[in-house]
């Protein structure tokens, strides 16, 4: 075998400069562009911090005008997407949904390989992608779409598409500190996914679909949908702290990932918890659900003075949608529609300053052998 250190999950290599985002396993941190994102989420519209992701800087009052003129109405499918998630099986998973979607928008875009348009294109799949979640999840439910408006911000007609009622201001507001959350993380797996796929001067909406497989998997993005499985498990209802003892001994037991906890990176409590916890409560007192919170509680103690790992962001975020009424598996659709904005972000910086992703191997195979 040949004798060279290989870096297994390239586990603490940087591979490249970014200037998007910064995340700081020592302080606890995470910015945007310099922004701490709980600064962001507690005073900024979504919109807001895609502009930025996007930009590098927050929007003045003229600019946010325009790309909201510009971009809202973008929010209505085209007929031939509206047609091909309806031609989907309705018990597809929502994360295969809106892959395929993105995969039909790009079929559309005959400039799909103009990487200078890049912008304009993130612009629209940013505004697209909610009118396919919200489709979907109706068409589950045998109900009609709803148009998207043009009054409502982006937090407010996700919600308004999905459920046909303008949400209540202090649902809105928990939805859109989750989308500022989700938005950004630099090189994680999906987003690292894109950067590849990016690097061979492919189009963004191959590098988006490539990103949506990669955030499905449960190590990644679908962890805010496998809390909630684990939430069922233990039960919701009082008496929260038993059940959860009896579940965690059997999880550890048998060597389970209890989803929602632990992270590559933070290594003693990933910086966004607190926040999506914060939104995640008022939405506990909105619904009266006092339940989950013993339950998050609960499993939060039991594992963490056991295993010593933290939540991470998907802990609190998988409840939180649960409370709002989607159903479990359009949590990591919901990611989607926030972390588009960072990964497109990410798409641009590498087509702009672009090597080719092409690390090496080393083999351990068969030695050198011969047919004849
Ligand atoms: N449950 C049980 N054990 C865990 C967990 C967990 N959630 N996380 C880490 N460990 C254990 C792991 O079994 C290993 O133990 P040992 O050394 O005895 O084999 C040790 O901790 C190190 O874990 P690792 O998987 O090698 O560490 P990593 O840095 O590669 O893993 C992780 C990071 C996120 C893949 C892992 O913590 C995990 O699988 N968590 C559950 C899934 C999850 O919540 N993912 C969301 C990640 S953050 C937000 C996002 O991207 O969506």
């Amino acid at each position: 075998m040949e004798e060279k250190e290989i870096y297994k999950g390239l586990a603490g290599v940087p591979i490249d400069y970014t200037a998007i985002s910064k995340v700081n396993a020592e302080t606890n941190s995470l910015l945007y562009r310099g922004y701490p994102v709980q600064e962001l989420a507690a005073s900024k519209t979504f919109e807001e911090v895609a502009y930025l992701l996007w930009n590098g800087e927050l929007p003045s009052e003229s600019e946010l005008t325009a790309f909201n003129e510009r971009t809202r109405p973008l929010r209505k499918l085209d007929p031939r997407v509206a047609a091909a998630v309806d031609a989907l099986p309705l018990d597809a998973h929502p994360m295969d949904v809106v892959r395929t979607a993105v995969s039909v928008i790009g079929s559309l875009d005959k400039d799909a390989w103009t990487l200078t348009e890049n912008l304009s294109k993130a612009e629209a799949l940013f505004a697209q992608i909610p009118a396919v979640v919200a489709r979907d999840h109706r068409r589950r439910k045998g109900l009609e779409p709803v148009e998207p408006s043009s009054h409502l911000n982006y937090a407010e007609d996700f919600l308004w598409q999905t459920f046909g009622e303008e949400p209540e201001a202090a649902v809105a507001d928990a939805f859109r500190v989750s989308l500022i959350l989700y938005a950004e993380h630099s090189f994680n797996a999906s987003t690292f996914t894109g950067r590849v796929i990016a690097s061979t001067l492919s189009d963004i909406y191959s590098a988006v679909t490539g990103a949506i497989g990669a955030l499905k998997g449960p190590l990644h993005g679908g962890a805010n949908e496998a809390v909630l499985h684990i939430f069922n498990e233990i039960g919701f209802g009082p008496g929260a702290k038993e059940r959860v003892k009896v579940w965690l001994d059997n999880a550890l037991a048998t060597k389970r990932k209890i989803m929602g906890f632990g992270h590559r990176v933070y290594k003693s409590g990933d910086s966004r918890v607190p926040t999506m916890r914060d939104a995640m409560v008022k939405m506990i007192e909105h619904y009266g659900r006092a339940d989950v919170l013993e339950l998050y509680e609960a499993l939060e103690e039991d594992f963490v003075s056991r295993k010593g790992i933290y939540p991470n962001l998907d802990y609190p975020a998988g409840p939180t949608y649960h409370l709002m009424g989607f159903e479990t598996e359009e949590f990591t659709p919901i990611f989607v529609a926030a972390r588009v904005t960072g990964w497109t972000a990410h798409i641009i910086e590498q087509v702009e300053n672009n090597a080719l992703i092409r690390p090496l191997s080393v083999y351990n195979g068969v030695p050198e052998r011969h047919v004849l």
